[in-house]
């Protein structure tokens, strides 16, 4: 499906960028890959790793819809990966969190239509759900956009989904690369903001497969969402030190003790599948889709109406060595 094709990532210089650009390097023959981006030294960085034909490097700010329409054109598929996305630096300066989150989703959907690009995928997160912090919010607009989109595409080609996933293990700024500066630093004890905190738990590699193959799956509108394992903070800085004493720091604001991806209120909006839910529309679309026979001829079937889909209660929780093999591939 990516041979011969363009493809145009935004925030690809990103953790999930580099993997994507590295998977799709590996497994196909684009004939264009575009990375979107704003600092040029992580761009120059990662064109002396892949620097292969396809490769074209765009500075550019999603902000900026002129210049996406501009590095849109001739693109086939797009990935919005871009995003502020530190909970922190969002409550502090909520406008620039806006600006990109946003007003960045809405300008990727224009330049989208107007290059009749023919499909769009969006990254989201289990903090875009029932959010409580500012990042959390602005994905949750982001998704909204992106799904109502589907009904602005009238008479454009282009169709439009969301993936939506949990922690994204040895990502930047995630707790596991702070853990680990922190042994290597010398700490005699890891903070552990609540030893009854849970989160969802996805490698890049499964990141990147999931959306590869929502590329095949989607009718545009839905949200994908993997089954993936939780694990708790504590059997996590365990697994990196387990001779470390543990501080707990009390959790911090915009932070939740679990996180959920599907809530009670999604409940009859979501198919399951064999390996993922499919969160459906929640608007009609002019064209409607059977979005219960996806476009790879997988079938959904509607889950229980008390379904939530909650890090705490989740029947996987990954067990030591499983958790320790999960990071070995990643960091
Ligand atoms: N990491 C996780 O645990 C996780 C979990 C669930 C969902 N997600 C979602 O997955 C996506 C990718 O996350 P990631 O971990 O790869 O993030 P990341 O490592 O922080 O990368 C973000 C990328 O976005 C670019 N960027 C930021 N602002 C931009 C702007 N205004 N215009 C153009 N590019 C911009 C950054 O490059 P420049 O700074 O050079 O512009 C960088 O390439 C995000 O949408 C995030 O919400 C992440």
């Amino acid at each position: 499906m990516f041979n011969n094709k363009s493809i145009l990532i935004t925030g690809g210089t990103g953790s999930f960028g580099h993997h994507f650009v590295k998977v799709i390097l590996e497994n196909f023959k684009p004939k264009k890959l575009v990375v979107f981006s704003r600092d040029e030294l992580k761009q120059f960085e990662m064109e002396q790793i892949y620097h292969d034909p396809c490769m074209r490097y765009f500075l550019g700010d999603v902000r900026d819809e002129k210049r996406l329409t501009q590095a849109m054109r001739g693109i086939d598929y797009v990935i919005h990966a871009a995003a502020l996305k530190q909970v922190p630096a969002a409550e502090y300066n909520p406008m620039e969190c806006i600006k990109t989150n946003i007003h960045g989703a809405q300008n990727v959907i224009q330049a989208a239509l107007a290059n009749e690009v023919e499909k769009v995928i969006a990254l989201s997160t289990d903090k875009a759900v029932n959010p409580i912090n500012l990042y959390g919010a602005t994905k949750l607009a982001s998704d909204k956009l992106f799904i109502a989109a589907n009904n602005i595409a009238g008479g454009h080609r282009t169709i439009f989904s969301v993936v939506r996933y949990g922690n994204v293990v040895g990502s930047r700024g995630s707790v596991l690369p702070h853990f680990k500066k922190l042994i290597k630093e010398g700490a005699q004890e890891l903070p552990i903001t609540d030893e009854r905190m849970t989160r969802f738990w996805i490698t890049l590699q499964e990141g990147v497969e999931l959306v590869l193959k929502s590329f095949k799956r989607m009718h545009g509108g839905e949200i994908f969402v993997p089954k993936i394992p939780s694990v708790n903070i504590v059997d996590l800085a365990k697994s990196i030190a387990p001779n470390l004493k543990l501080k707990k720091i009390g959790i911090r604001p915009g932070e939740k003790l679990h996180e959920v991806l599907c809530t009670v209120d999604d409940a009859r909006f979501v198919l399951e599948f064999d390996d993922h839910y499919t969160i459906q529309p929640s608007i009609k679309f002019s064209t409607p889709a059977d979005y219960s026979l996806n476009k790879l001829g997988e079938r959904g079937l509607p889950v229980d109406q008390e379904f939530e889909y909650h890090s705490g209660k989740n029947p996987h929780f990954l067990e030591m060595d499983e958790l320790i093999s999960s990071y070995k591939v990643t960091v």
